[in-house]
């Protein structure tokens, strides 16, 4: 899998900088709800490799400034069943899982099977949160960074549509500490 790493640090501009920060943040999420070490460590692992399937995805598609057109929207929502493709023989099954469902909705309404609640792999419900904490809050091409209050009120306002509700209580957890508790002090890639 670490040729898959190379190829996301060369894929679309900071792809290989978000993986690792909603890596961290799963795992500071997983810590709160109390996940044991196994679990803890396929947060990590599913984190990092989440997004591979988009290597696999036009770049032009993947970094399109401003609204995508239909048929760019079901290419995009193909990258969680290309990155299980990839991960299924490499990686342990629930972090195959993971990356086939981190964009489940709670309500149902997310994709690639439409799952609810608690048929979601917790896991992926986890890894849900930390990647929308890290696209509302980091600089993309369609939109400026946002601050880290901004993105908790958003994830609120979706707990119980799109977000595990036990998830975004983790999440308020994490904020009313510190965030650089999880990303520590070091340069954030
Ligand atoms: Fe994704």
């Amino acid at each position: 899998m670490n040729g898959f790493l190379t190829a996301m640090r060369n894929t679309v501009e900071d792809l290989y900088g978000h993986v690792h920060r909603v890596g961290r943040l799963s795992v500071a999420l997983g810590e709160v709800l109390g996940l044991g070490e196994t679990q803890l460590r396929n947060l990590a692992t599913a984190g990092v490799f989440h997004d591979v399937g988009k290597i696999h995805i036009d770049p032009a598609i993947l970094s399109k400034p401003g609204p995508l057109a239909g048929h760019e929207v079901t290419e995009i929502r193909k990258h969680p069943e290309l990155g299980y493709a990839m991960a299924v023989d490499h990686l342990d099954p629930e972090v195959a899982l993971t990356i086939l469902h981190h964009h489940e909705r709670w309500d149902g309404g997310g994709y690639p099977h439409g799952l609810t609640g608690e048929e979601i792999p917790r896991l992926a419900r986890v890894v849900l949160v930390a990647d929308a904490f890290d696209a509302i809050t980091s600089e993309r091409s369609y939109q400026p960074a946002m601050p880290v209050d901004y993105a908790i009120a958003e994830i609120v306002s979706c707990s119980g549509s799109q977000f595990d509700p036990e998830v975004v209580e983790a999440l308020l957890v994490l904020a009313s500490r510190d965030f650089s508790d999880v990303f520590g002090s070091a340069e954030l890639f």
